[in-house]
């Protein structure tokens, strides 16, 4: 009895699946030809779906995992067969399509799903509708592009290109001026369309006045509950200040209540009027995963008002600060806040003037976001203390790929404990920056011994330290084996003679792929220099300027004997080297 039953249920599924797909394949044929305007008025999409709604009383809505699977494997194929369209506009290999038949079936799905739980209907018709629609529209935006030329390859992808045309409404792109009035009204009329399916703007690098704002308000009043992403980075610029101030308020207003994932405010020198501004809006954010504060002059007490504005950042991947952050009680603020994240993969607080106390803090509290993949702590005045206690937190991050550390004020201790810490984490780091922390020899064998154990690195800047030819070649030796993603090493103006250059020229020399061999600013001789280029002969774009290279530089900190045992010190050092290389060959 049960067994039949569910047998039943199970052919019940299997007929609405099969309904499903029949019915977007129908929609598909009946968009796409009216669209590309192959056989207009062929088809009534209407009375199409109203054939289905009115006849059974199926749940079409949502469709199974498999059944989108299927879907997506059809779209895929409708790429790579020759069609009338492929034949106008060219096919497309095997793998755009696949990844573009991925991207806009999850796209239409989304659109749908959004639509269906809005205003749910019976048999969910009018979300497989929409799903059709949408999924046919970017179809056919896809074909009509057409394979990706050798250009565009470098520019655009799939994604990027059918991301650009769904849902985004975006007004960015044209000239960085004042809007008027009217010209809003006009600008912003496809968001005023009864359905439209915009769930992100984009209003940057436009300068909205009163009136504009004015014009914008109903409109993201009546659109607000579909929006996920808003951009309202840069929309004030050249404002007086209180108008500048009241325009955000409009905004902030009229948006209070959406349920945002990405909110942009960057180049908007909010200050913390301007947060305060903004504060409806922030009040009612709770799910944010991405919001950028970007060269906004948050203050101190800029900062502690975006802590106390925002309800909840449980869901924040990404935090992104730059620039005046005005110091440890600023830090202290974005701390509290460090600790409410605990999904935290992209904190960025660079430029941002934070010292010793600030940087202990933000360490501290980085301690609880596991998941950290990319720390970008770059320009602030942290010392030794404050790497020690980011080392601590270091240890937690075993998915970190990309961390920036340059001009912190290290020195040696800081960047060991960093280094010591990074050896044991983050085992697919790819990105190691440690510029301008004056770092020398002494630093550069902790540094060295973290760099042979990360085989995954792509990225290496050291430059503006202090490491010398002796540091340079414990360097060079860390990155000679294995290593084949290393694309890029900096070491310029670290005081590196001629045996040093030579070293790390040969140790990346036969990596495939390698693209920017900095040795700029040193002390490399005329003799090094040519050796250098003899190397990289082959491919002489590798290898950077030498024009700042100074083969009488002194090493300021050592005596002035130094100058004229220069030649000597080479010597001495050639001959180290030989042992090195001697033993690396056994
Ligand atoms: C902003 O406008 C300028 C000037 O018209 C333009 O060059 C730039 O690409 C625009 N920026 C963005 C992010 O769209
Ligand atoms: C946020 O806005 C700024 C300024 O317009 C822009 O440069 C940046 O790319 C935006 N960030 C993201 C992640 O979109
Ligand atoms: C940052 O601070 C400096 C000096 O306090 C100021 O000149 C500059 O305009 C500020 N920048 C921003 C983006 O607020």
């Amino acid at each position: 009895m049960m067994q039949k039953a569910y047998l039943h249920w199970n052919f019940f599924c299997l007929f609405c699946e099969m309904l499903f797909v029949l019915l977007v394949f129908v929609l598909w044929y009946g968009f796409i030809n009216h669209s590309s305007g192959v056989f207009p008025g062929y088809f009534n999409m209407d009375s199409v779906t109203q054939t289905f709604q009115h006849r059974m009383s199926v749940k079409l809505w949502p469709p199974s995992q498999s059944t989108r699977l299927m879907l997506v494997e059809r779209m895929s194929k409708n790429f790579i067969t020759p069609s009338f369209i492929s034949r106008k506009y060219g096919l497309l290999n095997k793998e755009e399509a696949e990844e573009g038949a991925k991207k806009i079936e999850e796209m239409a799905f989304a659109a749908a799903n959004q639509h269906h739980e809005k205003e749910p209907d019976g048999d969910g018709s009018s979300a497989v509708q929409i799903y059709a629609k949408e999924s046919s529209r970017l179809m056919l935006e896809v074909l009509k592009r057409g394979p990706k030329t050798q250009e565009d390859e470098e520019v655009k992808t799939v994604d990027e290109a059918s991301a650009a045309v769904a849902n985004l409404f975006d007004i960015s792109g044209g000239r960085r001026e004042f809007i008027s009035g009217e010209e809003a009204e006009e600008l912003l009329k496809p968001l005023k369309e009864p359905g439209n399916l915009y769930t992100r703007i984009c209003f940057s690098n436009r300068s909205f006045g009163l009136d504009a704002a004015r014009v914008a308000e109903p409109i993201l009043l009546s659109i607000k509950g579909q929006l996920t992403e808003v951009d309202l980075s840069d929309c004030v610029a050249g404002r007086p200040e209180s108008e500048a101030l009241e325009v955000m308020g409009i905004f902030s207003s009229a948006l209070e209540g959406c349920k945002l994932r990405y909110l942009n405010l960057s180049n908007n020198a909010l200050g913390e009027k301007g947060v305060r501004a903004f504060g409806m809006l922030l009040k009612t954010q709770s799910i944010l995963e991405e919001l950028y504060l970007i060269n906004d002059g948050i203050s101190e007490e800029a900062a502690r008002a975006v802590c106390e504005l925002i309800p909840s950042t449980e869901k924040l991947k990404v935090l992104q600060f730059h620039n005046n952050m005005t110091g440890d009680e600023g830090a202290a603020a974005i701390a509290e806040m460090l600790k409410q994240s605990n999904l935290l993969e992209d904190f960025r607080c660079s430029s941002t003037r934070v010292g010793l106390e600030g940087g202990v803090a933000l360490a501290e509290a980085l301690g609880s976001c596991s998941h950290l993949r990319k720390l970008d702590l770059r320009d602030n005045m942290f010392g030794v203390e404050a790497g020690i206690a980011l080392s601590k937190s270091l240890f937690a991050f075993a998915d970190l790929t990309e961390v920036y550390l340059s001009y912190l004020n290290l020195e040696d201790e800081g960047a060991e404990a960093l280094a010591n810490a990074l050896k044991e984490s983050a085992p697919s780091l790819e990105v190691l920056d440690m510029a301008g922390n004056d770092i020398t020899a002494k630093g550069a064998s902790s540094l060295a011994a973290c760099i042979v154990a990360k085989q995954f690195l792509t990225k290496l800047n050291l430059a503006e330290n202090e490491l010398k030819d002796e540091g340079a070649i414990l360097i060079a030796k860390a990155i000679e084996a294995g290593h084949g993603q290393l694309n890029e090493v900096d070491l310029s103006t670290n005081a590196i003679r001629r045996a040093g250059a030579r070293l790390l020229a040969q140790a990346v020399m036969h990596k495939p792929g390698f693209k920017s061999l900095n040795i700029n600013g040193n002390y490399i001789s005329d003799e090094g220099i040519d050796e250098v280029k003899d190397i990289f002969k082959s491919l002489p774009d590798v290898l950077g300027k030498l024009d700042e290279n100074d083969p009488e530089g002194e090493d300021l900190d050592e005596d002035a004997r130094e100058e004229d045992e220069d030649a000597e010190d080479e010597d001495e050092l050639e001959s180290k080297l030989k042992g090195l290389e001697i033993k690396h060959e056994e």
